[in-house]
């Protein structure tokens, strides 16, 4: 029972195992912060102290409450402090070696009991399990950026995991503040599978010069509510990560709507990985940026003209409504998570279920025509999305 416990560790404090440590010492668990040497360790350090500075200066907790915060945190570069932890989440970079190394020392140094969960976002958790001799005490807990603020957590249980360590993470997730909902060990989980693709998709749209970085953006705040442009989300989440996932992807469904846009591929070769490198599709070094061109080629007016029953919106949102319903439809996701995932994890409004059922399932059909008819989309409508239009329903939830 996850009352009987509070120790609880984290390794790797990059800024996401950073707001991790910050999550859980808010919540009044001991935490303590492993990293690899003093200078991350003193990294990690400065990044939880800066953001409770910042709820303080806003008013949003008290000095005693930051003391008591901070006071429940230990930082050290030794895993070995581990020894006592009875929950630790890993946050190291997305290599197996790296999480070789982490896995195979946290067995060793942690009693047989302790959970051990891994914030992967495209390795699988199964075979990091595998790695340790307690697979069924392994669990991926996936946590959204930025961690303090986002409420989804993604419980991931492998076909190893025991039924008490999935119902204890997802407890624990709870009495962080978190919703979690519980996906299998497929790649992507649900959340990324679902948003990755779509700024996949946002970065073809800017590479083929349909759009302009800020229009691809301002489209999406403005039309769909999303808090952010998939732009600037992919520089908040990094380049990288987002590599990562649509490779992952790839590797696991093998169709070319999980083909990285090259130039994604090309900024992460270039080392611009989004804001923690200074530089992705905006600048962040504070340099001036040269205004960008509006693409005036004839798709890019065909489009913003909607002469071929589409806008922009709809090139960007209409497939990825589509994926969510491919998702339900194959069994991976019920229409609840898939839109508490995308609600509580990315900040949407609306879930893409919901979108799809205040639009009509016809409506939505009928776009996807039209883009595949236009030679945006190779895919047909999800077998899901069919189903429904012959069965002559425009919604999918029933009430
Ligand atoms: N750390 C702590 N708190 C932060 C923060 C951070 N890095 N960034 C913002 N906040 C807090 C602010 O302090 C503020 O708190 P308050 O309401 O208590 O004052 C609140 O969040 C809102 O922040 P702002 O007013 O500064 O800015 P916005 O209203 O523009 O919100 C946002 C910022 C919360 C990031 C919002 O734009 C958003 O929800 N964006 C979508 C983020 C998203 O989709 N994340 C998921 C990405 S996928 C992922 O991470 C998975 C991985 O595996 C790839």
């Amino acid at each position: 029972m996850v009352q009987e416990f509070d120790k609880v560790g984290v390794v790797g404090l990059g800024t996401m195992g950073a707001g991790i440590v910050e999550v859980f010492a808010r919540a009044g668990f001991r935490v303590t912060g492993v990293e690899i040497d003093d200078t991350a360790l003193g990294r990690g350090r400065a990044h939880v102290e800066k953001s409770l500075a910042k709820a303080v200066a806003k008013g949003k907790l008290t000095e005693e409450e930051q003391s008591a915060i901070l006071g429940r945190v230990t930082f050290s570069t030794e895993r070995e402090n581990l020894a006592d932890a009875d929950f630790v989440v890993e946050a190291v970079p997305e290599r197996m070696d790296i999480k070789r190394d982490v896995f195979t020392d946290l067995d060793r140094i942690c009693p047989p009991g302790t959970i051990l969960a891994t914030n992967t976002s495209s390795l699988s958790v199964t075979e990091i399990a595998a790695l340790t001799s307690r697979a069924d005490k392994v669990v991926g807990l996936h946590f959204f950026n930025p961690a303090p603020v986002m409420k989804l957590v993604e419980v991931v249980a492998t076909v190893g995991t025991a039924p008490g360590t999935i119902e204890l993470a997802g407890e624990v997730a709870k009495r962080i503040g978190k919703t979690p909902v519980t996906v299998g060990d497929r790649a992507g989980f649900v959340a990324n599978a679902l948003l990755v693709p779509y700024i996949n998709d946002a970065i073809k749209a800017y590479e083929h010069k349909i759009a302009s970085r800020e229009e691809i953006d301002t489209t999406v705040t403005k039309s769909v509510g999303l808090p952010m442009g998939p732009l600037t989300l992919a520089d908040l989440v990094g380049l990288d990560v987002c590599l990562a996932v649509m490779d992952v992807l790839w590797d696991e469904f093998r169709e070319s709507r999980y083909v990285a846009a090259p130039l994604l591929r090309r900024m992460v070769a270039a080392g611009k990985l989004g804001r923690k490198s200074g530089q992705g599709f905006y600048d962040y070094s504070g340099a001036e940026e040269p205004a960008e061109e509006v693409p005036t080629g004839p798709i890019a007016r065909a489009v913003r003209d909607g002469a071929h029953g589409f806008d922009l919106a709809d090139l960007l949102i209409v497939p990825h409504i589509d994926d969510a319903v491919r998702m339900v439809g194959e069994g991976y996701a019920t229409v609840e998570d898939a839109d508490t995932a995308m609600r509580f994890g990315c900040g949407y409004p609306k879930g893409l279920i919901e979108l799809l059922d205040e639009r009509g399932a016809d409506s939505v059909a009928d776009v996807l025509k039209s883009l595949a008819d236009a030679g945006f989309v190779q895919h047909t409508p999800a077998p899901l999305l069919a189903h429904l239009l012959r069965a002559g329903r425009t919604t999918l939830r029933t009430s």
